[in-house]
């Protein structure tokens, strides 16, 4: 027996070897003369056609042999006799791992709703669709591992499990062993977390970064990939309790450093998907298309998937200063038809309506924004001296928006000055000593450094022209729901 994936046995030539195909049944088509059981193993978007002669195998395998049955089938290789296909595999024998009730399996040979598949979320991988997703997620992840390593960066762990919020935003789930019946208590009556397993209070990490920082003081460049969680209660197409961020932290790099890694590391690996996952991003662009029909001309988008990406590849991304930002939509037509929803001044935090006007709209290309208020940033990053042209404090932050998503990348240049990090920390009350590592590091050998986070589902999202950011991870987790 040679067992060969999928995807390895339809690129085959050696027709006339006995094959063996194990995988799941997507359609069964009974003719008179044969039986076409078109199979699929996830190794590619394709099927492979087995043929079954009736009377060859028996009735009772057969009936077994339903869409979304497991089997593995053994026969001859042969050039398929019809169209759609090079080769397809005569069938000598049948074996049915798990059959699967037809009148309870729920996934038909048809287009299901993106909604209901979100309820099967233990199934869905079997569709076309969301094989083509995970098989792009997994290309994405490779790529990121290899534009790393190939640049001279080391792959960091960073903890889960912290003590401290490296965004300062209060959003951390806990991480307790304590009988939330029965809280042991101080004598003051609060919560003595002294007795809790690590005997301080802990929660899940938003961010790798603070530690990051300690990597890229060692090793001078780092990156983490790895899990974040944040219980903001955002119910949007763009925002998941539970995802994955991507976060390099460079020694020597100021922010301009900075903008050119983001941007050359994003183009990359949207390069690489192009390049090794073209099946999977021809059957979404294509199911892109079907979809943009059903819309208003209007509404419809300018550019196919295939076209976008190459369009984010091929040209250089603006990069602007908030402050220029902010000019730019106090001058457009929805700030002064007040068809903007949200206010529009100097020191607002930009809302993803703003962000979508001005990549999507006004520059029709991916933007990096730098120099943001320090008001409305995060307190490690690297604060601006003051300038007459801006209206405010500022800091050394860029954020990367992609058309149709909005923010991909936050980064920044990091504070380096013990005297003004120290002063931030205290300003935004957080305390010094909850933080006495972080702050160690700009006291012995500090060094300029830079680095961003990448939120990898909203990558993954843009690649896969997918609109809602809990089709593109296998188990997403969002507020009020944590099934599979
Ligand atoms: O802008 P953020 O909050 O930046 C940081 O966490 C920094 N520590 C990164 C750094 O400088 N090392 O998050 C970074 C990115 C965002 O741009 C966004 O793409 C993604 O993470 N992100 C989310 N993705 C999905 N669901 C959420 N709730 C997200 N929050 C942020
Ligand atoms: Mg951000």
């Amino acid at each position: 027996m040679s067992l060969l994936p999928i995807k390895e046995l339809l690129a085959s030539t050696t027709t006339g070897s006995t094959v063996t195909v194990k995988g799941w049944v997507r359609t069964k088509r009974e003719s008179k003369n044969a039986i076409f059981i078109a199979i699929n193993d996830g190794s590619t978007i394709h099927t492979i056609q087995t043929v079954a002669e009736p009377g060859r195998i028996s009735e009772d395998v057969l009936r077994l042999v339903t869409t979304g049955a497991c089997v593995a089938v053994t026969g001859t290789l042969v050039e398929s006799q019809g169209s759609g296909q090079k080769v397809e595999v005569q069938a000598a024998e049948i074996h049915v791992y798990g059959p699967a009730d037809p009148e309870q399996y729920p996934l038909q040979p048809k287009r299901h709703s993106l909604e209901f598949l979100r309820e099967i979320a233990h199934l869905r991988p079997r569709t076309n669709t969301f094989g083509a997703v995970l098989r792009i997620r997994h290309t994405l992840a490779y790529a990121i591992h290899k534009y790393f390593n190939d640049n001279g960066f080391f792959y960091l762990h960073t903890p889960i499990i912290t003590a401290s919020d490296a965004e300062g935003a209060g959003e951390m789930f806990r991480v307790t062993t304590l009988d939330l019946n029965h809280l042991p208590r101080t004598d003051e009556g609060a919560i003595d977390f002294r007795q809790d397993f690590f005997g301080r209070e802990t929660n899940l990490t938003v961010s790798g970064q603070l530690e990051g920082e300690l990597g890229a003081m060692a090793l001078s460049k780092i990156y983490t990939f790895g899990p974040t969680f944040r219980a903001e209660n955002s119910n949007t197409t763009r925002h998941l309790a539970e995802f994955w961020m991507i976060e390099p932290e460079m020694a020597f790099y100021e922010l301009e450093d900075n903008m050119n890694l983001a941007e050359d590391f994003v183009k990359y690996v949207i390069r690489y998907a192009l390049d090794q996952a073209a099946d999977d991003l021809a059957f979404l662009d294509q199911r892109l298309k079907e979809e943009e029909k059903t819309k208003k001309k209007e509404e419809q988008s300018e550019l196919g998937l295939l076209e976008k990406l190459r369009f984010v590849v091929d040209n250089d991304f603006v990069r602007i200063t908030y402050t220029e930002a902010i000019d730019i939509l106090l001058q457009s037509k929805p700030h002064k038809k007040g068809q903007f929803q949200y206010p529009v001044e100097w020191g607002i935090d930009l809302q993803s309506e703003h962000e979508r006007f001005l990549v999507e709209k006004h520059f029709k290309k991916p933007v990096i924004l730098t120099n943001y208020p320090k008001a409305i940033k995060a307190f490690y990053m690297k604060q601006n001296e003051a300038s007459e042209t801006e209206k405010g404090p500022t800091v050394r932050a860029m954020d990367v928006l992609f058309p149709g998503i909005g923010e991909i990348i936050g980064g920044s240049q990091r504070e380096d000055d013990f005297e003004k990090l120290l002063a931030r920390v205290r300003e935004v009350g957080i305390e010094p000593e909850s933080l006495w590592w972080y702050l160690q590091t700009r006291q012995f050998g500090s060094a300029p450094h830079a680095g961003f986070g990448l939120g990898f589902e909203r990558l993954v999202l843009f690649v896969t022209g997918m609109g809602n950011i809990r089709d593109v991870i296998p188990f997403p987790r969002t507020p009020k729901s944590a099934d599979f």
